[in-house]
């Protein structure tokens, strides 16, 4: 039995022929123009005014570094923010990848746990409760990965009024899986709020919204200081984005309305079925995830009481794979017991790792 992989966090999709057709164009022509480090002036201003349209403080191309993928771009972000032994506040269930760049930029991961049971409410009291005098930076991610929660305009709002009274703190919104959301007209950007204090980082990508999985492309927004500082660091270790990436990150992002809305509907029909089949798990998934294209459900019920919950998280991962299926581990992520499933795979495969997955759990 060959087995059946939802734990990419990279989906099946084609470039749009928007894109390509503007990439061809341009090795048709020959002679790639030079990028500056912080990437081509087209492809900022054209972000800087699609952040303008959502409102917010202005945002100039001084603030924006394009970066090979979204991942470089946290780095970079950390980097230049982190003194050594600073905390970064990480609400989890979050991204896997955070925490070895948080500890490789010198940071120290404070974990703050959210509860499936209330929908992963981060409150003010919560965001409150956890700041102590070397938090340096909130880490936040909107949509979340894993769990798929979408932070609306008002709750956000009102975790920005506590951020406001710490104006050593770095707020940092990964903002990568923005343009997939099944539950809201919009995911609110950071970007968009007022931020008195020059405090507000954002992080977005091409590789997930915009379906440019393998062009290593994506961008960093910061007060021109920090992005300064960021395009430095990239001038002196590496250099500018190649520039076919960026050509192809500026056309999806002009075309970036048809991209995602085609997108969405593709993954409708799985998203379906995933969450049909996990409405049969009892308590597993109360909550249906308003973006991106994971399930996070809850196996807790199906792991052993008697081994330590990271340890009992991997057997029951292992069961899963004997079974055919390999998944994220939510251990990974801060959540033992739970497991991170992609459904941006071919529908057949879904319907197989569903069948073989409900062998096992039901
Ligand atoms: C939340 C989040 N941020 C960043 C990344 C990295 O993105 P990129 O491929 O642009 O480096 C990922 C990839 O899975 C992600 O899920």
């Amino acid at each position: 039995m060959s087995l059946i992989s939802l734990a990419s966090g990279y989906g099946n999709f084609l470039p749009a022929s928007e894109v390509t057709s503007r990439v061809l164009n341009l090795l048709h022509v020959g002679r790639l123009p030079i990028s500056p480090v912080e990437g081509l002036p087209t492809l900022r201003e054209t972000l800087a005014a699609n952040y303008h349209q959502q409102g917010g403080p202005p945002i100039t191309p001084m603030n924006i570094v394009v970066t090979p993928g979204t991942k470089a771009a946290l780095f970079a972000l950390l980097c230049a923010v982190l003194h050594p032994g600073d905390e970064v506040l990480l609400p989890t269930p979050n991204w896997f990848g955070f925490w070895e760049l948080i500890e490789r930029a010198g940071g120290v991961i404070r974990e703050l746990p959210l509860s499936i049971a209330d929908d992963y409410a981060l409150t003010p009291e919560l965001l409150q409760a956890a700041m102590t005098p070397r938090t340096r930076v909130l880490l936040f991610t909107n949509p979340n990965n894993p769990t798929g929660r979408i932070y609306q305009r008002t709750e956000v709002e009102a975790l920005l009024a506590v951020t406001r009274q710490h104006p050593q703190l770095f707020v940092l919104s990964d903002e990568i899986y923005d343009g997939i959301c099944f539950d809201s007209e919009v995911v609110p950007s950071l970007l968009s709020f007022p931020d008195p204090n020059g405090q507000h980082l954002v992080v977005n990508g091409f590789s997930k919204s915009l379906t440019l999985l393998g062009w290593n492309v994506g961008y960093l927004v910061a007060p021109p200081a920090v992005a300064r500082a960021c395009a430095q660091q990239q001038f002196a270790t590496g250099g500018a984005v190649a520039v076919p990436s960026q050509i192809a990150a500026l056309a999806a992002t002009e075309a970036r309305p048809s991209i995602t809305t085609t997108l969405r509907q593709q993954l409708l029909p799985n998203r379906q079925r995933l969450l049909d089949f996990l409405a049969t798990l009892p308590g597993a998934l109360p909550h249906a995830p308003g973006g991106t294209y994971y399930a996070f459900p809850d196996l807790r019920a199906f792991i052993a009481p008697d081994l330590a919950p990271a340890e009992a998280s991997a057997q029951l991962m292992t069961k899963l794979k004997a079974a055919g299926v390999v998944v994220v581990d939510g251990a990974t992520c801060g959540a033992p017991g739970f497991a991170r499933l992609s459904y941006a795979v071919p529908a057949a495969e879904l319907t197989e790792a569903i069948r073989r997955l409900a062998a096992v759990l039901q």
